[in-house]
């Protein structure tokens, strides 16, 4: 199925006012940028090129940030990007869709590049993960969630659903459009084929949605360029 992208941009645009204060809310917070920021600790050097895809508000990219690295960003929504650049005016951020590839960053080479929560919304996540790994310099790192297919929940049982599938009946028109999931097993074999080293693999819960409680799982992958 074909992503809504309009849908998807309107969405992120209204979210981005109440983004920072909804993930950080202490019974539902948002775990990814952390998990990213501890995978990624040991490669942040000061000065080192960061590219943030779905960069949101700045939350993935500002413990790299504190840490000296420069940050690029890319973002879908012109109001996500805005709050990002109201916090972080050093940023080069780019409003662009990440399944259109990246030919505007020219020759532009990055050490990291960090995905927390934007590749569950993109078509076909083999596309993007290669042209995303075209971008890192030789051994750069590549770090990112996916949203893991599981047969046994309520929410994350479809490979490709509405997100408001599972918990919304009828999903409201905002929340109609797409997440894609993927299996470990997929995800490894796609590393493989683009010649990207796994050195971390792990499985975590990024948070609980609002409506009962239900957890959302996440795989996160940590990988280098051969
Ligand atoms: C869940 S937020 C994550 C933001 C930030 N990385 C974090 O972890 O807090 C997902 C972000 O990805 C962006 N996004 C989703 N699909 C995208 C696409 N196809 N191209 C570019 N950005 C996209 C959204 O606009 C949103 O800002």
């Amino acid at each position: 199925m074909k992503q809504k992208i309009e849908i998807l941009e309107q969405y992120n645009d209204k979210l981005s006012a109440i983004y920072d204060e909804a993930t950080s809310d202490r019974d539902h917070p948002w775990v990814a940028p952390r998990k990213i920021e501890e995978l990624t600790a040991p490669y942040a050097k000061q000065g080192c090129e960061v590219l943030d895809i779905g960069i949101g508000t700045g939350r993935s990219s500002k413990p790299l940030f504190k840490k000296g690295c420069k940050i690029t960003g890319i973002d879908i929504s012109k109001e996500m990007i805005a709050e990002a650049a109201s916090k972080f005016p050093e940023w080069k951020i780019h409003k662009q869709n990440i399944e259109e590839g990246f030919s505007f960053l020219e020759d532009k080479r990055f050490d990291i590049i960090i995905a927390s929560g934007a590749l569950e919304f993109v078509s076909d996540i083999k596309k993007v993960l290669k042209n995303i790994s075209e971008l890192l310099k030789p051994s750069g790192k590549i770090c990112f969630t996916y949203e893991k297919l599981l047969e046994e929940s309520r929410l994350q049982k479809w490979k490709e659903a509405e997100l408001g599938k599972g918990i919304a009946n009828p999903i409201p028109e905002l929340l109609s459009f797409l997440v894609y999931r993927h299996t470990k097993e997929e995800i490894t074999k796609i590393m493989n084929d683009l010649n990207l080293e796994v050195l971390q693999d792990e499985e975590f819960t990024a948070y609980h949605k609002t409506v009962d409680n239900i957890p959302v799982i996440y795989g996160i992958v940590l990988a280098e360029k051969k």
